[in-house]
Formats: structure tokens, sequence, C-alpha cells
């Protein structure tokens, strides 16, 4: 078997892994949610929540990988035998997500080349979205051409694939996503809405801001489900954990923030701000944006480059799940990068059918009365990641104890945030995490609604 690759440097690895987290969470779920839960109540609560929370499981995750060099399934069963049920759980996740982000994944890539193509007008006709994603063979294609691409990327190994894609990658997504807020901030009207989601109204807080947020930081920062525990198995003994993880999470909050700059503003600005609009959802992207494209001056060069944006975030998302898995295959069974890769392809290909389809041929199979799509979706991040993530803490705080990650965090740097470390790890989080999985779970089956 072939040496276990690894990242070439700090930047290298930072940059991959903020490839990863920065995805269609950042751009498209972000706005909508912080749109949807009050603006910059949901804002100041994400920021809060993601440099405690999320800045601690992240470390966790990253000094778990590296401690062990092995991905999510023999890491967890290295540091005690009877948690290797834990590596197999975190390992099911990206297996479920990969399909479906993938389905998205093409819808974007659809809007990028429509765009690009200077067919954005049609884009923004009413019904456009909807009768695309009901059409049987077109999204399926699409979907079949973003997973291929993935593909082709994570043959070519870590640091000829991932590390080089990510590096030209994300330097150009920082730069688009700013300039794209800073235009639509010049908008008329667009100022109300700078304010809606800036300015926190501590009214508009509840108990499903908090919820919404912390579904959101998993989400988002990707954890919970092996990935940054694979990547910190690349990682380098000299490099920080302290000092990357810090970068990694200035890196997704930012572009999070920036996207819900570029698109509740300009909500704002064509509706005035209609809290319809504004509660719009996973819609919010593809049918509302188009619109305002179309209003604005150069709309579809803006609207060219926000969809090869988005895309791009997209696929270094799906690089990540792809790798992950292709890692924990390899591990497991000892075959070629290869073969790995072609076994996922092939297995993603045949699970993302179900969830194309689901908004056409399939619209009336309904599983816990949620499409394919949906249904994936909810088991992954509603239920299987929260347990992943208090089973995690649970190991870390009090099986394996936070002292062996400390330490090997400790490696290179003092690791000077130990006792918030601790006291995230051991107390705060497990209680989070419990109540986002109860109310997560009786907001699907309606008992509570959120
Ligand atoms: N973190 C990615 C995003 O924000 C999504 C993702 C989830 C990526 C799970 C990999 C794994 O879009």
């Amino acid at each position: 078997m072939e040496k276990r690759s690894s990242f070439t440097g700090r930047i290298g690895f930072v940059l991959a892994a903020a490839g990863s987290a920065v995805g269609l969470g950042n751009i498209w779920r972000f706005p909508y949610l912080a749109a949807r839960y009050g603006g910059g109540m949901f804002l100041l609560t994400y920021i809060l929540l993601a440099v405690t929370f999320g800045f601690c499981l992240l470390i966790a995750e990253i000094a778990i990988g590296r401690k062990t060099g092995k991905s999510v399934i023999c890491a967890f069963a290295s540091l005690d035998r009877r948690f290797s049920f834990l590596g197999y759980l975190a390992a099911f996740i990206p297996m479920i997500i990969l399909p479906y982000y993938s389905v998205i994944g093409g819808w974007v890539t659809k809007y990028a080349a429509l765009y690009v193509t200077g067919g954005g007008a049609s884009a923004s006709k009413e019904g456009f979205f909807s009768a695309f994603t009901a059409e049987p063979i077109e999204p399926l294609a699409w979907f079949a051409i973003f997973i291929g691409l993935t593909a082709v990327i994570v043959l070519f190994g870590v640091e000829k694939g991932v590390e080089r894609v990510s590096c030209v990658m994300m330097p150009v997504l920082v730069v688009l996503t700013v300039g794209i807020a800073v235009y639509s901030l010049t908008r008329k009207g667009a100022l109300d809405g700078a304010l809606y989601y800036l300015r926190p109204d501590f009214s508009a807080f509840g108990i499903e801001t908090l919820l919404a947020a912390m579904g959101q930081l998993f989400y988002s920062m990707s954890l919970a489900m092996g990935i940054m525990i694979t990547y910190g198995s690349y990682m380098k003994k000299d490099i920080s954990i302290v000092s990357s993880a810090r970068q990694i999470g200035i890196f997704d909050t930012g572009i999070a923030f920036f996207s819900g700059l570029m698109i509740i503003p300009a909500v704002f600005s064509f509706s005035g701000g209609d809290a319809a609009t504004l509660n719009q959802g996973p819609g919010l992207m593809f049918v509302t944006l188009p619109r305002v494209f179309e209003e604005m001056p150069l709309g579809h060069a803006v609207g060219a480059v926000f969809f090869l944006l988005v895309f791009l975030a997209a696929l270094t998302s799906s690089i990540s799940l792809m790798e992950t898995i292709v890692s924990i295959i390899r591990d497991k069974f000892h075959i070629s990068r290869r073969l790995a890769c072609l076994a996922v392809l092939l297995l993603a290909l045949l699970l993302g059918i179900p969830s194309s389809l689901g908004n056409g041929l399939l619209d009336s199979v309904r599983i816990l009365g949620l499409s394919f799509l949906d249904f994936f979706d909810f088991i992954s991040n509603s239920v299987m990641m929260p347990i992943v993530a208090l089973l995690t803490c649970i190991f870390v705080g009090y099986v394996i104890k936070t002292g062996t990650l400390t330490d090997e965090v400790a490696l290179n740097a003092p690791f000077k945030e130990k006792r918030l470390f601790h006291f995230v790890i051991r107390y705060v989080a497990p209680v989070f995490i419990v109540l986002i999985l109860v109310s997560s779970i009786l907001n699907t089956f309606g008992v509570m609604t959120l």
C-alpha cells in the first residue's frame, strides 16, 4: 500500500479544510436562515457559538485525526476499542450526504452554465426552478457531471488534487464574495436590509434561533462526520492545530457572513423587506436571486460570477466528502485509490438518483412525509450528526479525557484555550446537543414548529 499522503504545509491544510467547510451551507443555507430567524440576532448567536462550540469541536476532531494518523473508523477504534462503533456511525454520514449534496451541486452547475453562456434571463422566469427540477433527465445529467468532476479531482490524491484545487479556489472565493457583497450594498434600499442583518434585535431571540444556529454550525463546519478527523490525519506534527482551527473558523464564518451581506440587502432592495420573500427558505438562492439579478444593472454578469462561486464552493465540499469515504474504504480494505474512487462514484450515482427524481417522477414517494432529498438531509443533519457530536464529546470528555487531546494540541504551540476546551467539551456541548436533537426530531414530526 502506498505511503499515507499528507498536506505539504499549514496553508495547504487550512485551505483544504476550509474548502470542505465553505460550501452550500455558507452561501445558500446561512443567508436564508439568517433572513428567517431575525437577521442580526441570528448572526450574533451564530458567531458566539462558532467561537466557543465550533472552535472546540473542530480542535477535538483535528487532534483525534492527527494523534491517530487514521481516518475516522480506525481512529476511534485505536483510541478505545469499545468506541469503534462511533467511527462506523460517523463514516456513514458522508456516504449519505455525498449523493444528495451532489444533486444540489448539479443544480448549481446548471445555473452557472446558464449564466455563463448568457442564458441567465430564462432562470428568472416564474416557475423555472420547479420546472427544471421536475424534469427527469436533465438534473440527473448535471448531477452526474458534478459528481464525476469530484471523482476526477479526488483520484489525483491529496496533495495533487484536493490541496491544489483548494489553494486556487479559496482565495478566488473570498474575493468574489466580498466583491458581490459590496456591489449588493450599493443598491437602492439595500441599507435597510443591511441593518436588518447586522443589528441584533434582542426581542427576536428564542430557543429556535439557538437551535437553528447550532444545527447550521455542524453542517457548515463539516463537523461530526469524520471529515476533520480524516483531514487531521493528513496533518504534519509540526503544524499548530489551534491556529489552523482558528483560521478555518474565521474562513468559514467570514464567507457565511459575506454571503448574508450579498443576499439579504439585495433581496431587501428588490422586495422592500417583505416578510414572505425573506421567509422563502431554500428557494432564496435559486428562485429569488435570479430575479434580483434580472433587475440589477450588469445582473447577468454578476449572476454568472455568483453561480460560478457557489459551484466552486460546492465542489470543494463534495471533494472533502468523497475524499473521506475513499480514505475510510482504503484504510479498511487496503485497495487502491483508483478502485476505491470508482466504487464510491458508482454507489453515490446510484444513491443520488432518487433524490434527483424526487421533485418530478418520484414526487409522490414520501418517507416520513419527506421527499428523498429532504429525508437524506434530515437523517444526516438532524439525527446522525448531533448523535455523533454528542458521543464524540462524551468520548473525549469522559473516556479518553480531554488531556489526551490537549497534549496532542500542545505538541508545538501552547494551548491557551485549554480550559475553555475542557469546559465546552465536557459540559456545555453535551447539553446543547441533546437540546437540538430532541427539538429537531419533534420539529420534523410536527409536534413543535420552529
Ligand atoms: N460544510 C459544507 C457546507 O457548508 C457542507 C458539507 C457538509 C460538506 C458535510 C461536507 C460535509 O456547505
